[in-house]
């Protein structure tokens, strides 16, 4: 027996964008449904990127949509740059009078299901769509499979798959399911969580001749951090003394505070943007639409910018039946996702060790980062990007 429910907008994914887009959405009075396969402890406990940009924090605090973000996140007013044996701070605050928020990923998702359930927000768990039919009629449905394995149809009137880079949504976008410009690389991070208080005040990117490490936080008692590693590692190859000795050696320096190691995985990047992102009353947001390598923390920002941009847009249609901004929507998005992947890109060559590098590369390497450090404007390109571009115009 099929079930069919109606409502105003599906919204396929219950990660930072799909969330957020409900949230926002029920503000100006437009009811929508969200779906996620995964189970809510699921959500609420994986881990992922901890840095948001300032313009990031003031919405979900403008918003209502997380209330903790300030007092129990950290504002980071700079990070270090630190290669050749030098460190070197690249002063946000000084240099374009912003900072970056570290708040983990998961800590914003579990705020925004909490506003959205106290809000009575019909937020599915376990519910796993298969397909998106009807893109291009003024109905367009979500076919599904609820949590007790019966089928579900969603009709609405607009459909948003905000349903990360396995999308199911995408297909009916762009007509493929993997359909986009993309390019991969030949490293990925070993990542790793542990019980120590933080090693240094402030994040430090380190590019060692060993290759690339990311000295992050998550507490005062918690540390997160990263090494550059092969694709294809095996998380439980390593050792502990050995996974302190890969980390250390790439920070030379600085003397990590070690502790119990009790997560650890391995994250393979690339960087994708779908070739369309809107098809008739069917639209890509998140990581559904782009993903970025991770260097630089631009995956959930990204997504928050490409909703802000969306919600304006559903509002216009829904409720004044303009469809001029939804039609502006893909290349209003796009010149951001285009900085953001060209930023992400840039922080990850720059600072990676190429397996195949030659003498020449890693010489041009350490040039490129002098650029940086040694120049006002090169380091306020880094803080601005870092940072954030504004929202307002989305650009
Ligand atoms: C973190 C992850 C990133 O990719 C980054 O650039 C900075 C911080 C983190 O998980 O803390």
């Amino acid at each position: 027996m099929t079930t069919t429910v109606r409502t105003r907008v599906a919204i396929i994914g219950a990660g930072p964008a799909g969330l957020l887009l409900s949230h926002l959405l029920a503000d100006a009075g437009i009811e929508s449904i969200v779906l996620d396969q995964r189970s809510r402890e699921e959500i609420e406990s994986t881990i992922r990127a901890g840095i948001l940009e300032q313009g990031t924090v003031e919405i979900l605090e403008s918003t209502g949509a997380s209330e903790r973000v300030r007092t129990a996140g950290s504002r980071h007013d700079g990070i270090e740059l630190r290669f050749a044996g030098e460190g070197h701070r690249i002063d946000f605050d000084a240099l374009v009078g912003r900072s970056v928020w570290l708040y983990p990923q998961h800590e914003v998702l579990k705020d925004l299901i909490a506003a959205r359930l106290a809000a009575g927000q019909d937020l599915r768990f376990g519910v796993t769509a298969e397909r998106v039919e009807d893109t291009a009629s003024d109905r367009p449905r979500v076919i599904a499979t609820d949590a007790a394995g019966a089928p579900l149809v969603i009709e609405a009137d607009f459909v948003v798959g905000a349903d990360g880079s396995r999308s199911v949504a995408r297909e009916a976008v762009t007509g493929s399911s993997t359909g986009g410009h993309f390019r991969e690389y030949p490293f990925a991070w070993f990542g790793i969580l542990c019980e120590a208080p933080p090693s240094a005040a402030e994040l430090i990117y380190s590019n060692s001749p060993d290759g690339f490490a990311l000295v992050s936080q998550r507490s005062a008692t918690v540390q997160r951090m990263y090494f550059q590693c092969d694709p294809a590692t095996d998380p439980s190859a390593f050792s502990e003394a050995e996974l302190w000795d890969a980390l250390q050696r790439r920070v030379p320096g600085t003397r990590l505070n070690e502790g119990p190691i009790f997560q650890r995985d391995v994250l393979r990047f690339r960087s994708f943007v779908a070739h369309q992102l809107l098809n008739g009353r069917v639209a890509l947001v998140g990581d559904a639409a782009h993903t970025v390598p991770p260097t630089g923390a631009k995956g959930m920002n990204l997504a928050v910018a490409d909703v802000l941009i969306l919600e304006r847009a559903l509002r216009a249609l829904l409720l004044d039946r303009d469809d001029r901004l939804l039609a502006d929507f893909p290349e209003t998005a796009l010149r951001r996702i285009w900085k953001a992947q060209h930023f992400s890109w840039w922080m990850t060559s720059m600072l990676h060790a190429a397996p195949d590098a030659s003498d020449f590369d890693r010489l041009r390497q350490l040039g490129e980062l002098r650029s940086v450090v040694e120049s006002e404007a090169g380091s306020t390109y880094l803080a601005e990007a870092y940072t954030g571009w504004p929202l307002d115009a989305t650009r």
